[in-house]
């Protein structure tokens, strides 16, 4: 395989993101800019202020990382840019960048599916990771598990029925307004909680206490229940909260590894699971993975937290290993077959 470099953008939710990756996993140039500060005070992504974000920043967050990989348009192999999922108008401002450069430079474009590119990003970080491999994804969008055979074919095994965990996590946040706190006003909801878990070395038992207390009633049907609920401090609500969504994805991954071994998915020497997506990122629920990994015999691959949450490396890197393969290469005047979704 020959040397290549690749230019990606990500726009797909908040993250205005470009990098400069080349084929021997070096990351030339990178830039990101977040617009997390802005949608934590608006309470809520807005889909069209996140689009003005991205016009406002993408010439820039481009420029500076191929400045920084001291590379030009013309020295590149090939334009690569999420097309799905995404906010779609979030998705048109990176799409439509990326067919401008691509127009310019007459090197061809790759369009990118986010959650690929969070799976293959551990191939990035980790060389000997091979095909097929178990991947866990979970970010503020999506919970997925997957077995990734090939570079664009992936095994759904099993995804959210509602809500993905960032969401929750970030709702969570919302409501106990966190950002309001000093200590945590530069935070997602994901790390606000994360970081506030890690203050509480309470004890309490009046969830449980009251679980019971509601079920007895609820199976007597007396009683209307009393205003009388116990407001647990924030901490604990924090720990209990982050606790029981990592039982959760714990309970599950163990069930879809067995899953897995009963229907003989996977071969013996590719037990390995990869995380990712921004709640990988979470440092509580990581060390949970790793025990369940341990019982089951995976190796398990994390990238770091920067890699985890959006970035243009992930799209890159997934831009270099569909180049090598030849797959889903648009030439520049063929552009009009690439669109997002
Ligand atoms: O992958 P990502 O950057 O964007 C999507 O594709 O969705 O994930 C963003 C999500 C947010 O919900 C955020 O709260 C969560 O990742 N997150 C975390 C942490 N850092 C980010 N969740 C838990 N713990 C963290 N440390
Ligand atoms: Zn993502």
């Amino acid at each position: 395989r020959a040397y290549s470099k690749v230019l990606g953008i990500e726009t797909s939710c908040d993250d205005t993101g470009c990098a400069i990756v080349d084929s021997d996993r070096n990351i030339l140039g990178e830039c990101l800019q977040s617009q997390q500060q802005i949608h934590l005070d608006f309470g809520g992504i807005i889909p069209p202020v996140a689009r003005d974000l991205h016009k406002q920043n993408i010439n820039n967050v481009v420029t500076e990382a191929l400045q920084q990989a001291q590379v030009s348009l013309n020295e590149l192999d090939a334009i690569a840019v999420t097309v799905k999922p995404g906010l779609p108008l979030s998705l048109l401002v990176g799409m439509n960048t990326a067919k401008e450069l691509s127009k310019i430079s007459r090197k061809p474009l790759i369009p990118i599916h986010h959650m690929e590119a969070h799976a293959l990003t551990a191939r990035l970080v980790d060389k000997n990771l091979k095909l097929p491999f178990v991947v866990l994804l979970l970010s503020g969008g999506h919970c997925l598990l997957a077995v990734v055979n090939k570079i664009n074919e992936f095994l759904l095994l099993g995804q959210s029925i509602d809500d993905a965990p960032g969401e929750a996590l970030d709702k969570a946040a919302r409501r106990l307004q966190l950002k309001n706190m000093k200590e945590f006003r530069y935070c997602c909801g994901g790390q606000a909680i994360e970081k506030a878990a890690m203050k509480d070395c309470n004890f309490s038992y009046s969830g449980l206490k009251n679980a019971v207390r509601m079920q007895i009633l609820k199976s007597e049907k007396k009683h209307e229940l009393k205003g009388d609920e116990i407001i647990p401090e924030v901490y604990d609500l924090c720990a209990s909260f982050q606790y029981a969504i990592t039982k959760h994805i714990c309970t599950r991954l163990q069930r879809g590894f067995e899953f897995i071994d009963r229907t003989k998915l996977l071969p013996e020497i590719n037990r390995t699971l990869v995380v990712s997506g921004g709640v990988a990122s979470n440092m509580f629920i990581r060390k949970h993975l790793n025990l369940v990994c341990d019982n089951m015999n995976f190796k398990l691959v994390v990238p770091p937290p920067r890699l985890c949450t959006d970035n243009g490396i992930m799209i890159a890197w997934n831009g270099i290993e569909k180049f090598n393969e030849n797959l889903d290469i648009y030439t520049y005047d063929n552009l009009d077959k690439v669109d997002i979704q």
